[in-house]
């Protein structure tokens, strides 16, 4: 049923001894989208990966997985998803056609289709060269790469991505993001965990904030960027007497009359920025040039984790 959700999870709980590491988590991520969980080092995003991969148990509450209920039909779950771990499952002794033979096999793929799939994801992921090398002469990103390849041998619904890109360089980086992209565009649901802000920036649908065991904010990354202050436009102007009638118009604003400069709180919205122009043109004021600054994802993650007490829940 392609409306229903690929993963729903609600009230996600988990311990270890007294440390609640989980405290309640409600995720919902739609088929065909990326959803990027973020959190600081020991947040819980590996465990949260890993109790909706079936590896370990949650404590309290339920979630579906491509339409099967994780506690209920585990089996079944583990047919539809692949998992890309934090540390890689390539085994260093096999080569890569071994290790994507190995997955062939785990699947229960006939030999035919086996080294067909294989084949083909040597291909995809640029390591038909190094295919019959042991993985432990593999650099960093080749090692990324065929632990990817070996996610995808059984065709999963859903992928879960624990810092796929970790380590990698910015061209790898981005071959990896590329890959995500047509996964995606193939229908594919990818749940990812990643450290770089701008990897959530660059490929996910929603975003969501894991912090001391709670989500605290989820949405776009522009609804999130926009929930923090220090937006600003920055309105320059030609000369003083523009500048004067712009204040003016929009009442109180930080100005440097040296450079001509006025800067107006912005919260990122076109309707906000729309607002001002009418406002500006209403009063015939002559804007020179206009640039608008909106906080990027770190700033972002900076306001609302690690820092109980600064964090305003939704
Ligand atoms: N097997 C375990 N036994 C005890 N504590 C654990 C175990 N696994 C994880 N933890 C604890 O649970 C918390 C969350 O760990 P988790 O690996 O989920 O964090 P993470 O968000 O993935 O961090 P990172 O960004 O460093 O990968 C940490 O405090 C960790 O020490
Ligand atoms: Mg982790």
């Amino acid at each position: 049923m392609p409306s229903q959700p690929a993963i729903t999870a609600t009230g996600l709980r988990r311990s270890y001894g007294d440390h609640v590491v989980l405290d309640g988590i409600d995720l919902k991520v739609p088929r065909g989208t990326v959803f990027s969980l973020l959190g600081a080092n020991g947040a819980g995003k590996t465990t949260t990966v890993k109790i909706l991969s079936t590896l370990i148990r949650a404590d309290g509450g339920s979630a579906r997985i491509a339409g099967h209920d994780l506690s209920a039909e585990p089996d079944a779950v583990r047919a539809s998803i692949g998992v890309t771990g934090q540390f890689s499952a390539v085994d260093n002794l096999l080569t890569g056609q071994e290790n994507l033979t190995l997955m062939a096999d785990l699947h229960h793929l006939d030999r035919k289709t086996g080294r067909r799939r294989t084949a083909q994801l040597l291909e995809q992921f640029d390591l038909v060269d190094a295919a019959r090398k042991t993985a432990a002469t593999y650099s960093g990103g080749m090692r990324r790469r065929l632990d990817l390849a070996m996610t995808l041998v059984g065709s999963p619904q859903v992928i879960f991505l624990d810092e796929p890109t970790t380590g990698l360089d910015p061209r790898s980086r981005r071959a990896m993001w590329q890959i995500v992209r047509e996964l995606v565009a193939g229908g594919v649901t990818i749940f990812l965990t990643t450290q770089y802000l701008e990897e959530a920036d660059e490929l996910a649908d929603r975003i969501a904030v894991l912090d001391h065991g709670k989500i605290v904010a989820e949405g776009t990354a522009d609804e999130l960027k926009r929930r923090i202050p220090g937006g600003h436009v920055l309105l320059r102007f030609a000369d003083e007497r523009d500048l004067e009638s712009a204040v003016r118009a929009v009442g109180q604003v930080s100005r440097d009359s040296d450079t001509l400069v006025l800067r107006v709180p912005h919260d990122g919205s076109l309707r906000s920025l729309k607002a001002l122009l009418d406002r500006l043109d209403r009063n015939a004021v002559e804007v020179d040039s206009l640039s608008v600054h909106t906080p990027d994802l770190d700033d972002v993650f900076l306001a609302l984790t690690g820092n109980k007490e600064k964090v305003t829940a939704p």
